[in-house]
């Protein structure tokens, strides 16, 4: 009984704040596995020490704080972040160097509790982010950038990759789009950039039983619809999601190791915004919208 009048409420709550112009946000339906929403009173500097959120140690430059790299940036929030939480912003510059990668410029977020074999590696998960570009901090689209990922445990690939601009080997004829690549880094979908919808909002789908991606997307506070997939993907291996920017260079040849090599311009600074992170269990075809 109990369970029904909970359904009701659920209902009723969902019917109201899908009514436009009021729904300024969005509730999550589904459970919470991760939570990387980031609530109002945090300061820069709790992101340097054990948070909850976020890990403290990687994924930077060893000598380059969160509290360097991350900004709390202006504007309205994300549709998952209102009204307890706010976004983050990243900023990569020439400092920008985790461990010898001096062929990269990055920083990447993980969440705190995810392990290399935690609830969110096996099962059906669905990873929430939303995403702004900084007219102030542009990227280079000249070169490839991962921006959401999920790397194996074994750190031998990447099960899945979100991107922009222009991806090795290509002519970058579609470097203005948000890109989804599958494990073997071929091209599933893309959505142009939106500089004027405020957030553009993602949700990705990991079905490890059915070895699947399905891709959710919005913009602004608009409710999340499914906008390509399911697409078979190799979704096994374990690991972590890395939400941040890995800048790779460019003219890199033959075999060379591109985390090594290559050209990165200097006095860059770069930066995009994230807001509502979680992974939510999706059993039962459970979404958040
Ligand atoms: C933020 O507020 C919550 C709830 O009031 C509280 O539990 C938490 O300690 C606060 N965190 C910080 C970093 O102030
Ligand atoms: C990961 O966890 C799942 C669920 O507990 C388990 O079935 C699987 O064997 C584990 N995989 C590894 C590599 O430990
Ligand atoms: C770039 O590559 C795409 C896809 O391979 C191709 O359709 C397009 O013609 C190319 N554009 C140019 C300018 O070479
Ligand atoms: C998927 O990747 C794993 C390595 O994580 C490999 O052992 C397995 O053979 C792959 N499965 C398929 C169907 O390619």
């Amino acid at each position: 009984m109990l369970f029904f009048v909970v359904l009701l409420v659920l209902a009723l709550t969902s019917a109201s704040l899908a009514a436009p112009p009021s729904n300024r946000f969005a509730r999550v339906t589904c459970p919470i596995l991760l939570d990387g929403r980031v609530p109002k009173n945090f300061s820069l500097e709790a992101f340097d020490r054990p948070n909850g959120i976020f890990n403290p140690d990687f994924v930077r430059a060893e000598d380059v704080p969160w509290s360097q790299i991350l900004e709390f940036p202006d504007g309205p929030a994300s549709k998952f972040d209102v009204p307890l939480y706010r976004p983050v912003e990243g900023t990569i510059d020439d400092r920008s160097i985790f461990q010898n990668q001096v062929g990269f410029r990055r920083y990447g977020l993980q969440f705190a509790n995810d392990k290399a074999n935690d609830t969110t590696d096996s099962g059906v998960v669905t990873l929430h982010w939303s995403i702004k570009l900084d007219e102030e901090k542009k990227l280079d689209l000249s070169h490839e950038y991962l921006m959401v990922w999920h790397e194996a445990a074994d750190f031998s690939t990447n099960q899945f990759n979100f991107n922009t601009g222009t991806r090795i080997g290509t002519n970058g004829t579609d470097r203005r789009t948000w890109q989804l690549l599958d494990r073997n880094s071929k091209l599933l979908w893309s959505v142009p950039h939106d500089k004027n919808c405020g957030w553009q909002n993602f949700a990705l789908t990991l079905d490890y039983v059915r070895n699947t991606l399905t891709i959710y997307y919005s913009k602004g506070t608009s409710p999340l619809k499914k906008a390509a997939g399911p697409f078979s993907n190799n979704n096994s291996g374990g690991g972590q999601f890395q939400m941040g920017m890995l800048k790779k260079p460019t003219g890199v040849t033959g075999s060379a190791d591109i985390s090594k090599n290559g050209f990165q311009p200097t006095g860059i600074k770069e930066a995009v915004a994230y807001g509502g992170l979680f992974v939510e269990s999706s059993a039962g075809g459970c979404v958040s919208k």
